[in-house]
């Protein structure tokens, strides 16, 4: 049975005093926390090298929040997935929604951006989304497949279950709107149903999806219920250590 993966992403928030607080809280209130699930901890660039040394002695995973798809060379304010690796992550998110609506990142270069990732033995945590005005117009399935087939067009059959996917409707993102079990439900399957038909039924079945998008302690055992939610994508919540954990031990050590 799959492991529910509960990722903080941290975003663009904290300096390095806070970032290390952050995570020393989150480990320590971690390691006295029963839950089936493995945690990972995205925090700014600037703050890896030294939340990597604070959880060295944790299981918790190390996670960047984006990468460049070239592995060196003249990009300016870029960072590379072997960067990325040699300073110790395991995961990177890819494709988030803040990034393709407020940086314009496109299809193409997000596409380049996990096969980049594959590369160099990180974990693409590739997130989609559908905004609220294409709720409305009930195009939520037909973008999530197009960007399902956009980001992984070029990725060979063995490699799918390399990665993990995250839908985070993107009209729950900090809103403190989550979706509901229903939208959820049919959105992950809808995502499956996209993995086995292209990817073989197996390959279907080991692919983690995560839900993202307003996550809260007190929405979490909700979500964790939701038989498809295979992990939570954490934005504000992960913030403070308390209400991450809490939302990491909303997945019990027995199945709930
Ligand atoms: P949120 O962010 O939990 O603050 O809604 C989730 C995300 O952006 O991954």
């Amino acid at each position: 049975m799959t492991i529910p993966l509960v990722v903080g992403n941290w975003k663009m928030n904290g300096g390095l005093a806070a970032c290390a607080d952050l995570a020393h809280a989150t480990a320590d209130l971690l390691s006295r926390q029963n839950s089936r699930a493995m945690v990972a901890l995205a925090p700014p660039f600037t703050a890896l090298g030294s939340v990597k040394n604070i959880l060295i002695a944790s299981d918790i995973k190390l996670a960047a929040q984006n990468c460049h798809w070239e592995e060196s060379g003249a990009f300016t304010g870029e960072i590379s997935a072997p960067m990325l690796r040699d300073i110790g992550c395991h995961f990177v998110i890819v494709g988030h929604s803040e990034r393709r609506h407020q940086l314009y990142e496109s299809d193409d270069m997000i596409a380049r951006k996990l096969m980049a990732a594959l590369k160099h033995d990180l974990r693409p945590i590739l997130c989609i989304g559908e905004t609220l005005s294409q709720r409305h117009r009930n195009e939520t399935l037909k973008v999530i497949g197009a960007q399902l087939d956009a980001a992984l067009k070029g990725l060979a059959k063995g490699a799918i279950d390399k990665l993990e996917i995250a839908y985070e409707p993107v009209w729950a993102i900090g809103t403190g709107q989550n979706a509901t079990a229903e939208q959820i439900d049919q959105v992950h399957n809808s995502i499956r149903e996209y993995l086995k038909n292209n990817f073989g039924s197996s390959a279907g079945e080991s692919v983690r999806v995560l839900y993202g998008g307003s996550v809260k302690p007190d929405n979490a055992s909700m979500l964790a219920r939701i038989a498809t939610v295979n992990g939570l994508l954490v934005g504000g919540a992960s913030l403070n250590a308390e209400s991450f954990v809490k939302i990491v031990a909303s997945f019990s050590p027995t199945v709930n």
